[in-house]
């Protein structure tokens, strides 16, 4: 057993509570690779954010469960040695399964989901509960999930959405006595969030059900998956260097912000950082066909994630400074 403390890190649950009270998010980026960690930890130094270092079950499958409990020691160390002192947490995102949950525990993570969504209402309690129980043995916390988001996570998809509805809220917190809930409002995982036609706007996010929530369970911390902007310059860069990526938008920056005011505490985002990346290396290998040192297009794949790291806390999020 590691217990994450060991590792320096810390549980969400501090976090929140601040993030409620100043009204802004902490930010959740995905990470799968060395050059996605040193720019999320580089980003959240240097704009004095809180960060969650989110690895999902595919991540650790790709770059292997032991390596990356590693790698998140060693972003450990680069706070020490930067001088600042950012509260960083380990969370398992997506996690389906109990024994999952349990392992990464095991491993050092201080924070776990579990998503429960694609169950029965009752069996996503009864699933949930028993993480909840295992994990604040440990003073893990753990995020559940009510409704489902339409898109593609893993080996799990679902075409639409089903809309959290207000009146599960109390009960499911009641009974599984989760930290915090994933709700389902309009945002949808991937990068084909919207398909627009002409003249046609992105869909506003459902604050309604949002606003209900709150009221229902004051102070309670919300968390947004699916929150990528789909940022136009990086889907431009992409199809301008070779790429083809049509027709797509995701939420607008705008509606984030309000949703970081609110209960939202934490907001999660991925596929923004994969385009990044994407366009970033295109773009280097298009216009030097010649370049075959891999440092030469993660290099500034990794300058482009940083640059767009920095600009959702500062901007969107509203976490920069709060650490
Ligand atoms: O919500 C899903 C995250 O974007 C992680 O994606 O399961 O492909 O690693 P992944
Ligand atoms: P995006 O695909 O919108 O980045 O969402 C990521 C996410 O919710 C990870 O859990
Ligand atoms: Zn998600």
């Amino acid at each position: 057993m590691h217990h994450y403390t060991e590792l320096g890190l810390c549980n969400t649950r501090e976090m929140f509570k601040k993030a409620m009270a100043g009204q802004y998010a902490i930010p959740a980026y995905n990470f799968n690779n060395m050059e996605q960690l040193q720019a999320i930890m580089t980003a959240c130094i240097e704009t004095k954010s809180p960060v969650i270092l989110q690895v999902s079950s595919g991540a650790r499958k790709y770059a292997n469960q032991t390596l990356l409990r590693f790698m998140a020691m060693g972003a450990m160390e680069l706070v020490r040695e930067s001088g600042s002192n950012i509260p960083v947490a380990l969370h398992l995102d997506h996690g389906d399964t109990f024994e999952l949950c349990v392992s990464c525990i095991e491993s050092g993570f201080s924070s776990v989901m579990i998503d429960g969504s694609g169950h029965s209402y009752e069996d996503n309690i009864a699933l949930t509960k028993k993480v909840v129980e295992f994990a604040h043995k440990h003073d893990v916390t753990v995020e559940g999930e009510l409704g489902v988001l339409a898109g593609i996570e893993d080996d799990v998809s679902h075409e639409v959405s089903h809309y959290t509805k207000p009146e599960e809220v109390e009960d499911f917190l009641a009974r599984t006595g989760v930290d915090s809930l994933a709700i389902s409002i309009g945002t949808s995982h991937g990068a084909f969030k919207f398909k627009l036609q002409p003249g046609e706007s992105v869909p506003p996010l459902r604050f309604d059900i949002l606003e209900a929530i709150e009221k229902l369970t004051p102070g309670f911390p919300i968390v947004l998956h699916g929150a990528s902007s789909v940022m136009m310059e990086y889907v431009d860069m992409i199809n301008q260097y070779g790429g083809k990526m049509e027709n797509t938008a995701g939420i607008p920056e705008e509606q984030l912000r309000r949703a970081a005011a609110s209960a939202v505490c934490k907001i999660n985002i991925d596929s923004d950082g994969r385009l990044a990346m994407t366009a970033k290396i295109r773009e280097v290998l298009a216009t030097k066909p010649g370049e075959f040192d891999p440092r030469k297009y993660l290099g500034p794949a990794r300058e482009e994630l940083v640059k767009m790291y920095k600009h959702k806390n500062q901007h969107v999020l509203g976490s920069a400074g709060k650490a």
